[in-house]
């Protein structure tokens, strides 16, 4: 743990309306297969294999092993009440609480009661996602998010955990980020499991929607008291210029990325148009299934990080590339643009043109590639970027956006996907090597701000 006095960090300048307690919280997420670790308590996943693959993974890592948070997780949890977090957001992973056989396995469920009953014991609310990209290889084998079955199949793994832990979990959210899912996984092919074909992006979402709707209504059967929601990734899309083709192109980009997900959640409905039509064909839609899909949200979860520039040259026939960033903009460690105007644009476009839940910011941060020197890490830009986006948040609410909470992303430094180990998102130092935790100057600077509150 960290030494650090509390006059040596910058603090985080945060309009006062985020700091009432009683009205938004503030926490921090992470997720199973980014920082478990422990593989041989659990049914391999899709990213177990994904990352075999040569190439597949920047540094040829992978999660097997990662935080070892749950090795680790009461000196984890310990420093989640040291920076004094409203809430915590974790996934359970499928593969461990479930067998090959579809039965609830009680040893894989065991840790999470513990983790649950520690968080309520200490005045925690607890955001847990049921879906955070790890599919059981089992299933990926039977054509995966392609197959209807998979459905039904999370459903009923939803329906199983959510009876088990009734009554300890704060918030449920389904699924996380549908759209990586989907579209990453089975259409560019560069998230697990790595699939490629054209129209398999929709096609998978379709059945992760149509998933989400099942399970929203077992979670509400067997888990009355609790909030049931899904978490998206959202967007603003920028046409690189006044032209109409990239005018076009740009609108096409929010329509695949943002309400492909949201209209069918929200209105019970796929977008319009003729592109959507075109796509629609491709669709294996059966009656009743838009009214599954719609069901009502206690809370809409949005995941932020960057804006998407958009040009029809860079368009190949109906898919789209995010553009190059804007010119004089700051570009994070993953690539990405930080503009935390973007966050209040998205957010403001959502509130006009949709009747909204109640919103939690589900994932916001900063990537960097800081490495700890003599026991701190001096992420100035990550306190940076913390503030900008709290600021943009604070006037997409005094706008009239209803947004009731924010997480940062990350709690700890963690598996990064596609990127490996390189590239850390914590307020919370990792060091691989010897699983030592050291809370970074953002983590502190969140802290001091929490600490503050009224
Ligand atoms: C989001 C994911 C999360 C993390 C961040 C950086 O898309 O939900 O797991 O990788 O990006």
């Amino acid at each position: 743990m960290s030494t650090l006095s509390m006059a040596e960090v910058p603090e985080l300048e945060v309009p006062q309306h985020l700091l009432n307690r009683h009205t938004f919280l503030f926490g921090a997420a992470t997720s199973a297969y980014q920082i478990e670790g422990r593989p041989e308590g659990r049914e391999p996943c899709i990213w177990d294999a994904f990352c075999t693959q040569p190439g597949a993974i920047r540094d040829g890592s992978n999660g097997k092993d990662a935080c070892q948070a749950l090795a680790h997780w009461q000196e984890d949890f310990a420093l989640i009440k040291q920076l004094g977090l409203d809430a915590y957001r974790f996934s359970i992973s499928w593969p461990r609480v479930i067998d090959a056989n579809g039965q609830l396995k009680a040893d894989g469920l065991a840790c999470y009661q513990q983790m649950l009953d520690d968080l309520q014991q200490a005045g925690i609310a607890s955001d847990v996602t049921l879906y955070h990209w790890d599919l059981p290889l089992a299933m990926e084998q039977q054509g995966g998010w392609l197959n209807r079955d998979t459905a039904y199949r999370f459903a009923d793994y939803a329906e199983k955990v959510s009876q088990a832990l009734a009554g300890k979990v704060t918030r449920w959210c389904t699924l996380n980020e549908p759209w990586c899912s989907a579209h990453l996984g089975y259409e560019t092919g560069v998230h697990a499991p790595g699939k490629k074909g054209r129209f398999q992006g929709q096609r998978a979402a379709h059945h992760l929607l149509l998933a989400h709707g099942l399970a929203a209504q077992a979670i509400r059967a067997a888990d009355p008291g609790s909030q049931v929601g899904i978490v998206l990734n959202v967007t603003p899309c920028y046409a690189i210029s006044e032209q109409r083709a990239d005018m076009q192109a740009s609108d096409n980009a929010d329509m695949l990325h943002n309400h492909w997900y949201l209209s069918p959640l929200l209105e019970g409905k796929y977008p319009d148009g003729e592109l959507a039509e075109q796509i629609l064909t491709h669709v294996p839609m059966q009656k009743g299934d838009m009214t599954t899909i719609a069901q009502p949200l206690d809370f809409l979860g949005l995941n932020y990080y960057h804006p998407t520039r958009v040009a029809a040259a860079h368009q190949a026939d109906r898919e789209y590339q995010p553009m190059p960033v804007a010119a004089d903009c700051h570009i994070n460690a993953m690539g990405w643009e930080c503009d935390a105007k973007g966050l209040k644009d998205i957010l403001l476009q959502l509130h006009q043109r949709y009747v909204l839940p109640p919103v939690m910011i589900t994932e916001n941060g900063y990537a960097d590639e800081l490495k700890a020197e003599q026991g701190r890490v001096r992420d100035k830009r990550r306190s940076w970027y913390l503030q900008q986006h709290l600021q943009a948040l604070a006037e997409a609410i005094s706008s009239g956006v209803d947004v009731r909470g924010y997480f940062a992303w990350s709690l700890l430094d963690n598996f990064e996907w596609t990127e490996g180990f390189s590239k850390r998102f914590g307020l919370i130092y990792v060091d691989y090597a010897t699983q030592q935790r050291i809370i970074k100057d953002s983590g502190l600077a969140y802290q001091q701000m929490l600490a503050r509150r009224r």
